[in-house]
């Protein structure tokens, strides 16, 4: 065993030659092997390998890829003939700040002294079998079968401050998870400026990296670029993760497709404002760093007293980007998400919001339930526009605080139409139609009741005006009688009436805040409200919202399965939207709905079945319409695009998605789902423009058993290297055309 030595840096010499090697024990036996202190995580095809630099007691970073046998050779430092700093030639697990590492730091501390050095040292490790929760934090979990955990313990015994680097690994699932404990055993107070839950360097390689930007109506567009020399960010300022930037972030090599090649992807289990920086340092290295938004941070660590940072999934692909994400969609599916329905069957929804908008009454309500089990929908949503008593909600300048129904519009409460409403039978079933309601808990109208006798619950900066979005102010909950409201209010409608989904949403991003720190206090008490909320009814099957897709994050999905994909409900968009939001998140997570046309957010014409098929490929399938105004062919055709919804849903729930073709690059754009038993897989293929004159392209499939046989819509017979060598061909009349297709494995 030969380990790394590195040599001290002088002015004007012949330094660092060395072509080393570090062993491992037992390195691809074990999910964790600690041989002295060089560290080895390895999951199915993937190895993570780092280790403490004697001499210094810095943690450097060795390998995250591919699995590696026992020894694996270290950098070559090479000759240099002049002066190099030694710190910022190596690959560092956890950069502090102030020692010539003139990298971004995964720490920035400031002292009450002022200072804003830090030298954090290895000091001792631990191996814990299973992973232990984060504090008031939503974390991916496991038993002891599925992870295990590796802490780091780093103490800088100038300042007294210890931070500890909890590693876990996902074997099957190829994930590596970190989060960061820093704990202030000095006397006085210190000041956490930033700090990253995830901060890697990998070596020097060219790489491109992709990130999820967009806006209201436009979530989740995929970005890719090459890793430039200098830093490259993005993030969220917002108080939430935001429709701007997602927090994810992929690596990949510039040759990386959907089915080929290496991808990194990183995944930030965290609701607020965050930070990604990506650096390609002067030695070609590449640190991704990923965390706490430094601007919106500033918390104050007084002694005895830790601060725990959100925790960030890491996870390797040698099977390209579709890969990587599918190892993302069954990690999450299967260790993130608390909700018993985050893989069971969804129920069909009509949600009341496209179709009435804020314009209803009892009757038409009901009216509009009646419509929706006509049609076959299981659960009728009650969207905004149902409460407020002295500040009544009829648009959206009043009420938001008071979640009490209007008496106007229902005077005798929600009971007898609930009653009314889980009395109807779906279409042609027994089944009793459910019914669901919308609150937007976390906002106060300045025109309500709660504002009137609480207006300090509103976040303000002192004496600065409080910006009003969408006539809203933001409740501050970091106060915990805030969160009891909270709690409280929803509950006590929980329990008026029979009602078994929620859809929880949040329409504007955080301002003014009594201080930056207010901002992660924020999401504290928010995860406490979602944990207490979800644990009481766990037979509520929660939607998170945040004007459409602005808080599709993995910290949602932890309490909620499911999150509304963009209040973009135009089905040629939608593809885009769903694929790019597919990247990171599960399609079991995803709500989409058929609406109506034009479409109210676009204009654009689409028929029912494209607009159906794009919307069953999201594990929540609804319809956002009023039935009563459809055209009445459209509207006969509901029914059958329900039970193909309903048909499918399952294997989008539980399997594994392939993206076969991008509609960023193609007018084809196809995906095939794959049941997780594999017997069973669903085909979609779309055409976004017309094609006249001209050939039809093969569709090839993707992920199937070349041997097997599959019979296609119960109809011809194909190998599973037929369909994924030769492909299916299609033809479409028009511009807008789909074709959904069953495979069934004899
Ligand atoms: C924004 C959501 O995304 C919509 O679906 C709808 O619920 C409105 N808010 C209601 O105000």
């Amino acid at each position: 065993m030969v380990y790394l030595t590195r040599g001290v840096v002088a002015t004007g010499l012949t330094l660092l030659a060395h072509s080393v090697a570090v062993t491992a024990k037992e390195s691809s036996a074990s999910p964790i092997v600690a041989d002295g202190t060089h560290f080895a995580l390895n999951g199915k095809n993937v190895a993570y390998r780092f280790h403490v630099d004697n001499t210094t007691g810095d943690l450097l970073g060795d390998h995250f890829g591919g699995s590696v046998g026992d020894n694996i050779p270290l950098e070559v430092i090479g000759e240099v003939n002049g002066w190099v700093s030694d710190i910022g030639r190596v690959r560092r697990e956890f950069p502090d700040q102030g020692r010539g590492d003139y990298r971004v730091p995964a720490i920035s501390i400031r002292q009450s002294e002022g200072y804003t050095v830090s030298e954090f040292r290895y000091k001792s490790h631990k191996i814990i079998p299973g992973k232990p929760a984060l504090p008031g934090l939503p974390a991916t979990m496991g038993t002891e079968e599925d992870v295990s955990t590796l802490v780091i313990s780093m103490y800088d015994k100038y300042s007294d401050v210890a931070a500890d680097l909890s590693y876990s690994i996902f074997p099957k699932h190829d994930a590596i998870v970190r989060s960061v404990n820093v704990t202030n055993h000095g006397t006085g107070n210190i000041t956490i400026e930033s700090l990253a839950s995830l901060s890697v360097d990998l070596p020097y390689e060219d790489l491109d990296m992709i990130n999820l930007r967009g806006d209201w109506a436009r979530e989740a567009q995929r970005e890719r670029r090459s890793v430039a020399y200098g830093l490259q960010s993005f993030g969220s300022s917002n108080g939430y993760s935001g429709h701007l930037h997602n927090p994810f972030l992929a690596l990949t090599e510039p040759s990386t497709t959907e089915s080929q090649g290496e991808a990194w992807g990183f995944s930030l289990v965290y609701t607020g404002s965050f930070t990604v920086n990506v650096e390609k340092g002067s030695q070609g290295f590449t640190r991704a760093l990923m965390g706490f938004n430094p601007s919106q941070l500033s918390w104050v660590l007084p002694p005895g007293e830790t601060l725990t940072s959100p925790e960030c999934v890491s996870v390797y692909s040698k099977d390209g980007i579709g890969g990587m994400s599918r190892s993302l969609h069954r990690l999450y599916r299967n260790h993130l998400i608390k909700s018993k329905f985050a893989t069971s069957d969804r129920p069909t929804l009509l949600n009341s919001w496209e179709g009435l908008y804020f314009d209803f009454n009892q009757s038409s309500i009901y009216d509009l339930a009646k419509e929706a089990a006509g049609v076959g929908a299981k659960l009728f949503v009650l969207d905004d526009g149902w409460f407020g008593k002295e500040y009544p909600r009829l648009s959206d300048n009043a009420g938001l605080g008071d979640w009490v129904p209007n008496p106007d519009r229902f005077p005798d409460g929600l009971e007898p139409l609930v009653k009314k409403i889980t009395d109807l039978k779906a279409a042609n079933t027994s089944t009793n139609m459910r019914f669901g309601i919308w609150f937007e808990p976390e906002m106060v109208n300045p025109n309500s009741t709660l504002y009137d006798e609480h207006p300090d619950w509103a976040l303000h900066a002192g004496p600065y005006p409080r910006t009003e979005a969408r006539n809203q102010l933001v409740l501050n909950l970091a106060l915990p009688e805030v969160q009891d409201y909270i709690i409280k209010s929803v509950s006590d409608v929980l329990k008026s009436a029979d009602i078994s989904y929620v859809k929880w949403d949040n329409n504007r991003g955080i301002n003014e805040t009594p201080s930056p720190a207010t901002n992660h206090a924020y999401m504290l008490g928010m995860y406490r409200v979602f944990n207490e909320l979800t644990t009481q009814f766990p037979d509520v099957l929660w939607e998170g919202c945040a004007s459409g897709g602005g808080r599709f994050d993995p910290g949602v999905l932890q309490y909620f399965p499911q999150i509304w994909t963009s209040d973009n409900t135009d089905a040629i968009d939608r593809i885009s939207i769903q694929l790019g939001t597919s990247l990171a998140y599960p399609p079991s997570a995803m709500g989409a709905h058929l609406s109506e046309v034009p479409n109210h957010q676009t204009g654009r014409t689409v028929p029912v079945a494209v607009r159906a098929h794009v919307a069953m490929m999201g594990g929540s399938f609804g319809l956002e319409l009023n039935p009563a105004v459809m055209d009445e062919e459209d509207k006969a055709a509901v029914p059958g695009l329900v039970a193909l919804a309903e048909k499918v849903n399952p294997i989008i729930l539980n399997g594994d998605m392939w993206r076969l073709n991008l509609p960023e690059d193609s007018n084809w754009p196809a995906v095939l789902f794959i049941a997780e038993d594999a017997r069973n897989a669903v085909l979609f293929v779309f055409q976004v423009a017309p094609n006249v004159n001209h050939s039809w392209p093969r569709i090839k499939l993707q992920g199937l058993d070349p041997q097997a046989s599959y019979k296609v819509d119960d109809g011809v017979v194909y190998t599973g290297a037929t369909l994924m060598n030769i492909g299916l061909q299609f033809a479409f009349k028009g511009d807008y055309g789909s074709q959904v297709v069953m495979l069934e494995k004899q």
